[in-house]
């Protein structure tokens, strides 16, 4: 969506929908909104109390109008309660008018309001992530039908060159987390390892500075990831392991940000085989993959001054004649010897190899992004991913760039005395544990042993990377969220600033 700041009042810009966010149910008209009201007839007000707009985000009402405002229709965008604004209010806000007028395309307006506590540029930033997000279309597969229509084009009413700004940032990142939806969208049968290898040199073909490279099983057992070979031996589908570096000209001082990602195509659960229902949803094994190659792409498109290398393992995890088994013990790249108690604890078992690759990339901070476990969302629903590592400061940074994106993260401990829990009789150590505690604390201190020196995060975005039912607010579509692909642009923009 292209981006605009407008040089005349509300009531002259020339728009398919001019939108008009209103907070408080109780509270009379904000300026800019009451002008138009006026020139309305009360038509505004009227509309806004009947259908009773503002006592809930995401409500709205769209007025087709004849000609007493310079653009086509207004739509009157529901925040809340005047109390509650914050970023997700606004963008439920701006998702609701984009639901609502879903058959029109072309332009729309959006009336950035000073009386709301948000600034500006946070209402610029979070009305375009409403937008583009809440009128993501997951039907891309239908043969027929009519498709919903999307803007083109935005003009910011009462804003300044910071929101502009911060409004073309939004554009770019909520494009590249539309896509890494796609991606998890796309049914297994198409999205095979290969094929996300394909993305990501597609991706890497199109954009300054980025490099995309895949390596086959041939190459993957030369490195020894003996780990990730396991989860990839049942599959006809071949394993591929996708490294994006970017390398910008001048990059600011030596951090390299490290991303790497689960990238199970489809997770059947191997030997230890899942039950049959919701199933289907497996395809979204692979978010995590998703949010580093769609979030490394951000971070080049974005032309930040960072370093950064995205690693993602890549395989289905099938069942059959030639797939691992519980009770195999397996032998990563860092030479540390697994135990395999569940074929369903996959990620972590792909993982492990391909944390030890960034790191020997050159890596110096790693963030990982996994949907590892469904206890997750059992703990912390569909709005909080659990944020664990080795070192709390980079923890806490990670956490703060996802509740400044939007992408809602929350800290997690790891204790040494945990480290019990992937014990093993015959290996250094175990996948999984009949145990029925602290299951993504057990995944990630299985992942801490090959996180090796220097900081580390580790994200479980199993509830909040795939909906399995939608979430009523701007995501409110169930499948892929593009979770990660925000706080990744947000992260490597705070440590390139
Ligand atoms: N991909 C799943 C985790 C998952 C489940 C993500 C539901 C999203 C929704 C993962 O590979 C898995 O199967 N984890 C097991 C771990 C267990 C065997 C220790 C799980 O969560 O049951
Ligand atoms: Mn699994
Ligand atoms: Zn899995």
């Amino acid at each position: 969506m292209r981006v605009e700041l407008s040089s005349g009042d509300a009531e002259s810009v020339e728009a398919d929908v001019l939108a008009v966010p209103l907070a408080d149910p109780s509270a009379p008209l904000p300026a800019g909104a009451s002008r138009l009201d006026e020139l309305l007839g009360g038509r505004l007000r009227r509309v806004a109390e009947e259908e009773q707009v503002a006592k809930k985000a995401g409500q709205a009402a769209v007025l087709h109008l004849g000609g007493e405002i310079a653009a086509g229709r207004l739509a009157a965008a529901g925040l809340g309660p005047g109390a509650a604004i914050d970023p997700d209010a606004v963008r439920t806000g701006a998702s609701g008018v984009a639901r609502a007028t879903a058959a029109v395309g072309g332009t729309i307006a959006w009336l950035l309001d000073d009386g709301l506590a948000l600034p500006a540029a946070e209402q610029a930033r979070a009305a375009v992530e409403g937008l583009m997000l809440g009128g993501y279309d997951p039907g891309r597969w239908k043969a027929d039908g009519d498709r919903p229509k999307h803007f083109e084009r935005l003009v910011l009413v009462g804003g300044d060159d910071g929101a502009l700004a911060a409004a073309e940032r939004a554009s770019r990142v909520a494009t590249a987390a539309n896509r890494a939806r796609d991606l998890a969208n796309a049914p297994p049968n198409e999205l095979t390892p290969e094929a996300l290898a394909d993305r990501a040199a597609e991706l890497a073909d199109a954009t300054e500075h980025l490099t995309a490279e895949a390596l086959g099983p041939a190459e993957i057992r030369e490195l020894r990831m003996g780990s990730f070979l396991a989860v990839a031996q049942g599959s006809h589908n071949e394993p591929r392991l996708i490294v994006l570096r970017y390398d910008p000209p001048e990059p600011q001082g030596d951090v390299v940000l490290g991303l790497v990602g689960k990238g199970i195509t489809f997770d059947t659960g191997g030997i230890s085989l899942k039950p049959a229902a919701y199933m289907e949803d497996m395809k979204g094994d692979m978010a995590g993959a998703a949010a580093v190659v769609e979030g490394i792409g951000a971070v080049a498109d974005l032309g930040l001054p960072l370093r950064a290398i995205g690693v993602v393992a890549a395989t289905e995890n099938m069942p059959g004649g030639g797939a691992f088994r519980p009770g195999d013990i397996l032998t990563a790249r860092n030479g540390k010897t697994i135990e395999v108690i569940n074929t369903d604890a996959e990620g972590r078992l792909v993982l492990a190899d391909a944390l030890v690759y960034a790191r020997e990339q050159g890596a110096t901070h790693i963030v990982d992004f996994a949907t590892l476990t469904g206890v997750m969302e059992t703990a912390l629903g569909d709005l909080y991913a659990g944020v664990f590592g080795n070192d709390a400061d980079w923890r806490d940074r990670v956490v703060e760039a996802g509740e400044a994106s939007g992408d809602h993260a929350w800290a997690l401990p790891l204790h040494e005395r945990f480290r019990r829990y992937i014990d093993s009789n015959y290996a250094d150590m175990k996948n999984s544990s009949i145990l029925r505690q602290g299951v993504p604390v057990l995944a990630a201190e299985f992942l801490q042993e090959f996180a090796g020196e220097g900081p580390w995060a580790h994200i479980d975005m199993a509830g909040t990377g795939f909906f399995r039912w939608p979430r009523p607010d701007y995501l409110w579509q169930k499948g892929g969220t593009g979770y990660g692909v925000r706080l990744i642009a947000e992260l490597a923009g705070r440590l390139s600033a």
